[in-house]
């Protein structure tokens, strides 16, 4: 039987590709590989968001090049793929595929007609999630996207190129989809959109659908323990939806709400359109609605001109809000963008230094947030055994990691949990058998 490798770069939606792509292959009678020397089709599932992310992946095609069967074919798939187009097999002439985020259904083409260069970059819309057979089982945690693409158009960021205008899924397409993870293992359900809860879809009818309506559907379903969704845009966080983190038991009290930047000027750089009063009324909302509810966000420092008065205003919003479980990135100037193009791009020396206070101080939250949940009881999912097979491997609500001790194999997948102890990166409990 024929064997392919996938690795998977970048964020939860590559996630989501690379599954796909997994079942894909499967359906036409192919077994995963448990490494690259024994596959015969090789494939990275690619992220373009910053120029590291590039560089890994042309690295990665580097070494597979030198170390796979001579015979194996390998190519990129994602945002990457999109990036580069016909230029990837300039860099790396011996490559079979170079196929984009919205045409990784095409890979199958290429298994018929091995000789041939694939490459299809097209922003086709919603063609794939067609094209695609369904997956045979759920993971617990179901990834369902509901958009694809992003028309906020920030001025740093590729994915409006790389995947395309914002296109919302049919709320039947969505729903068959949840529906077809509940009944076969699903218990979270994630929706997955750059701008998710910009859903918006409107039927022949014209009904109107959004997220809230999603997400009250999904509650309906009793398998479906638990709900989230990401990633979200401040201005698109509708009463509505914030109304429901008060109805909606199921839906976690965890929401991803990137601002960037805590900066009124690099905002309006970024072209990201909303006040920082607008923002924090938003986050009181949340808490009046869910007085447990914490919020991570995404940061960017040294954008293009800025000061170190604006960096302030950064670490000013990240006390104010007291994120948890966030990312911060230095900016990295990506082809296709408008802030590539801008003076006073930021020295790199400067990026790292700003970068580590943000993050020395996002850390030091995190552990006062971990600290604070000891001997907390939390309702957490099973994620599986860990590295050494002595410990599983939890998520709490807040999607932190707990280790507790294996004790018998019968293990539910959602559990109480005792937290014993608690460091910056994961906590420690123990099972409560009740
Ligand atoms: N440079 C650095 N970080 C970026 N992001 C997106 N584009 C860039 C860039 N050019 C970050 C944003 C976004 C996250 C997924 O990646 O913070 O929310
Ligand atoms: Fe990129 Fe901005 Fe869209 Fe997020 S909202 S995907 S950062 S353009």
């Amino acid at each position: 039987m024929k064997k392919f490798f996938i690795q998977t770069f970048g964020c939860q939606m590559n996630v989501y590709d690379g599954q796909r792509i997994a079942a894909m292959l499967e359906s036409h009678g192919w077994t995963a590989a448990p490494n690259v020397d024994t596959a015969d089709l090789i494939i990275l599932n690619t992220c373009a968001v910053r120029e590291k992310a590039t560089n890994k992946v042309y690295s990665a095609l580097g070494r597979i090049r030198r170390a796979k069967k001579p015979d194996t074919l390998f190519g990129i798939v994602g945002c990457v793929a999109r990036e580069s187009g016909a230029d990837a097999f300039k860099r790396i002439p011996d490559l079979n595929f170079v196929l984009g985020p919205q045409s990784y259904h095409k890979l199958p083409q290429l298994l018929d007609n091995p000789d041939a260069k694939l490459l299809n970059i097209d922003l086709g819309g919603l063609e794939k999630f067609d094209a695609l057979p369904k997956m045979v089982r759920s993971p617990a945690v179901a990834y369902i996207p509901i958009q694809e693409g992003c028309d906020h158009c920030c001025t740093y960021c590729i994915v409006p190129y790389t995947r395309g205008r914002e296109i919302s899924r049919p709320f039947d397409d969505v729903m068959a989809d949840t529906l077809h993870a509940a009944n076969t293992g699903a218990v979270e359900i994630c929706f997955l959109g750059q701008n998710v809860n910009g859903y918006k879809y409107t039927d022949a009818n014209g009904k109107l659908y959004r997220l809230s309506d999603l997400i009250r559907a999904t509650a309906a379903i009793d398998a479906v323990k638990r709900i989230r969704f990401t990633s979200s845009y401040p201005t698109e966080m509708t009463d509505d939806l914030i109304e429901q983190f008060k109805t909606e038991e199921k839906l976690l009290p965890f929401l991803n709400l990137p601002i960037q930047s805590g900066s009124p000027d690099v905002l309006t750089r970024m072209n990201r359109p909303y006040s920082l009063d607008l923002y924090i009324d938003i986050v009181d909302k949340l808490k009046a609605a869910r007085p447990d509810i914490q919020i991570s966000s995404d940061f960017i420092v040294g954008f293009p001109g800025e000061t170190d008065a604006d960096f302030d205003q950064t670490m000013d919003i990240a006390r104010r809000v007291r994120y948890i479980n966030s990312y911060s990135f230095k900016y990295s100037p990506r082809p296709h963008t408008a802030a590539a193009l801008m003076r006073d791009q930021i020295p790199e020396q400067i990026k790292s230094v700003r970068l580590a206070r943000l993050d020395g101080f996002l850390n030091e939250i995190q552990r006062e947030f971990n600290q604070g949940c000891v001997d907390r009881v939390m309702e957490c999912l099973f994620e599986g055994p860990d590295k050494t097979g002595q410990n599983l491997v939890f998520r709490t609500p807040y999607m932190q990691q707990v280790i507790v001790p294996k004790t018998g194999d019968d293990v539910p997948t959602l559990a109480r949990i005792k937290i014993t102890a608690a460091n910056k990166a994961s906590l420690r409990g123990e099972l409560i058998n009740d």
